[in-house]
């Protein structure tokens, strides 16, 4: 599995800024989606091209355009929604498939109790959305709702992700390309990532 930890100096400046503690919910929102952004640049890279033949201003004029069908953003609720408007700046044309997940508080595993996905999936790219890759356990839920719904190329878009959440997307999803602000160093005993951003979602949304 490719897992790219973007070295960009923007990248590094703006996550280091994200882990301050007092961070206002205004600031952690500007610097999850202006991250977003950058992440979506650095994961349309090997997007290939095709050209064209348009009307330019003095005559036909040859141009590259990005070849296929527009790409899915898929955000996982709530917490993607934060990323959403970085990457549709980079994007503008991305259509949005939407999956949420709650935890079944016996077994622990995500359960999906929303999809709304984009049609043509099989010939789309999928750029699935979520600020922190912990166990992995929800984003290995939404390859697995995408690729049923016959996505073939996925990648992932998170701010931070932790090993374990990197292994378990190895062994189940090793297909899924990562782009990822930082890897940390591990989860605690409650599943935040050490030393993480705290709770993503509330962060986003000034809830507590
Ligand atoms: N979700 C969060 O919002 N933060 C973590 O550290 C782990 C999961």
């Amino acid at each position: 599995m490719a897992v790219h930890e973007i070295h960009h100096p923007l990248v590094r400046h703006k996550i280091g800024l994200a882990r301050e503690a007092d961070t206002s919910t205004k600031k952690f929102r500007e610097l999850t989606a202006e991250i977003g952004r950058l992440l979506a640049y650095e994961a349309c890279q090997d997007f290939p091209l095709e050209k064209v033949t348009i009307a330019g201003w003095c005559g036909p004029v040859e141009i590259e355009q990005i070849k296929g069908k527009k790409v899915t953003v898929v955000p996982i609720l709530r917490a993607g929604i934060g990323m959403l408007d970085g990457v549709l700046d980079m994007i503008p044309n991305a259509k949005i498939s939407v999956v949420g997940l709650a935890r079944n508080e016996e077994t622990l595993q995500p359960v999906p109790y929303f999809e709304k996905f984009v049609g043509d999936l099989a010939e789309r790219t999928a750029l699935i959305i979520d600020p922190m890759l912990a166990t992995g356990g929800s984003m290995v839920a939404t390859v697995d709702m995408l690729k049923r719904a016959g996505c073939r190329h996925i990648k992932a878009l998170v701010l931070v992700a932790a090993p374990e959440g990197l292994q378990l997307m190895q062994d189940k999803h090793p297909d899924v390309e990562i782009y990822t602000a930082a890897i940390d160093s591990h989860l605690n005993e409650h599943g935040y990532i050490i030393p993480g951003l705290g709770d993503a979602g509330d962060k986003i949304f000034g809830t507590k």
